[in-house]
């Protein structure tokens, strides 16, 4: 019997059809459906901007160029996150430096991040930027890091790539949103967010709330929607997305009204050359394509029940798995909508006698696979020397733990009954 999966793809006949409708079309990349789909990925999470890329770490990158990190910059990130969180931070020649996660959620504190502020500006070298990711689907701090970011002058990049369809609310840690200043940078050029200037108690989407700078999703399979490979970059200031729009397509721009030389870009009467574009910047082939596209509009409706489906099996765990000694099922922090793309445990191995890699193969044999979220960035080979895992106390003790079981929409009840048996068997 095949292993159930920590995470696996739902695909309708619908969707199968929509590739196939893209493939007969006209355009199977740069084509029409590239902007409905950005259309309406911006729609769905209440962002007014929103550009596809060919990948979340593609996305990633894109959004550390157009946030104008660089050689010499100094990015903050969470140890616990996927290696592409900080590598967009190194693709762009920036530092990167950690500072320790959260003990409930494994997402930045705001706290260590403070410290790690403060300390890194008394020794000249202030950080230029946070990257703050949204572990498991369960959204950082917002509120705080919006307080950070005005406090401390940061840009401020949401890795969101777990948290599509998450909320929160201004209750989920007691503060409330501060909209006195201008997000972005101070130019005031943001468009407004949405028609409630505060939330006033109501949840905010992730991509939503216009204070980080910039937020990416990504659309590989085991996310909330999939195009394969895929991404998002969404922001509120029309200046970046068309950066990043930009830098996804080589630098190119076919604007006359942008040109550099726009005596080039005009025949001797005035009338635009047809031929004529211009590389401004070096930039890259990172567009998604028609095709992808096409099945990201496709899943994009079908994301809400995605969603409850999502909600509804660990809400079952919950139930099912509760009162197993030395086993706990990470939730929700209170005003916060979890999207739960993944189902993180934590367990106390050592006190149970036994190890990771032990429970992982003992539930393997019961044909559930699972997973670790994920070998904290510093213990890396490519992050090693950049933090001492001491200074990481609560990253290090989560990583000890954690274990990470299936969770996927198209999971079906018997699937779910068959992890709830072997979680049961192997550490009841
Ligand atoms: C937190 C986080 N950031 C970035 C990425 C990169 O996304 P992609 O795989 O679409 O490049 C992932 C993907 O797994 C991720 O989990």
């Amino acid at each position: 019997m095949k292993p159930i999966p920590y995470g696996h793809q739902s695909i309708s006949e619908a969707e199968i059809e929509a590739v196939v409708a893209a493939l007969r079309s006209d355009f199977l990349t740069q084509g029409p459906a590239v902007e409905r789909f950005e259309q309406a990925f911006g729609a769905a999470v209440g962002a007014p901007c929103a550009v596809a890329c060919s990948s979340g770490t593609a996305a990633l990158h894109l959004a550390a160029l157009a946030a104008g990190l660089g050689p010499g910059d100094r990015v903050l990130v969470p140890p616990v996150t996927f290696v592409a969180t900080a590598n967009a931070a190194r693709y762009v020649g920036a530092e990167v430096g950690f500072a320790d996660v959260e003990g409930e959620h494994a997402t930045l504190s705001v706290a260590t991040a403070e410290t790690a502020l403060v300390e890194a500006r008394r020794a000249g070298r202030p950080f230029k930027a946070v990257v703050t990711v949204d572990l498991a689907g369960h959204p950082c701090d917002q509120a705080g890091f919006g307080r950070l970011k005005d406090a401390y002058g940061l840009v401020w990049i949401e890795d969101a790539c777990h948290a599509l369809g998450a909320t929160w609310t201004a209750l989920s840690r007691g503060a409330k949103p501060a909209f006195g200043a201008a997000p972005g940078d101070g130019k005031g050029e943001a468009l407004p967010p949405s028609d409630r200037p505060d939330a006033g108690g109501q949840p905010w989407k992730v991509g939503e709330w216009p204070v980080p700078d910039l937020t990416v999703f990504s659309f590989h399979p085991v996310k909330h929607i999939t195009t394969g490979e895929g991404g998002m970059v969404t922001t509120h200031l029309p200046r970046l997305a068309e950066r990043v729009r930009s830098l996804r397509s080589h630098g190119i721009t076919r604007r006359p009204g942008e040109f550099v030389f726009p005596e080039e870009g005009r025949d001797r009467d005035g009338q635009p050359n047809p031929w004529y574009y211009e590389a401004q910047a070096l930039g890259f082939n990172y567009r998604l394509s028609d095709l992808q596209c096409a099945l990201g509009l496709a899943q994009l409706a079908r994301l809400p029940g995605f969603l409850a489906r999502r909600r509804e099996i660990m809400a079952r765990y919950r139930r099912e798995l509760a009162g197993l000694p030395g086993f706990r099922l990470l939730g929700e922090g209170p005003g916060v909508g979890h999207a739960w793309h993944l189902a993180l445990a934590r367990v106390d191995f050592a006190g149970r006698d036994t190890t990771r890699g032990r429970v992982m193969r003992q539930l393997l044999e019961r044909g559930v696979a699972t997973q670790v979220h994920y070998v904290p960035l510093p213990m890396m080979p490519l992050y090693a020397g950049t933090a001492a895992m001491a200074d990481l106390p609560e990253a290090l003790a989560y990583y000890r733990e954690t274990l990470t079981l299936p969770v996927f929409p198209a999971m079906t009840d018997e699937e779910v009954a068959r992890v709830v048996a072997a979680v049961r068997e192997v550490l009841g």
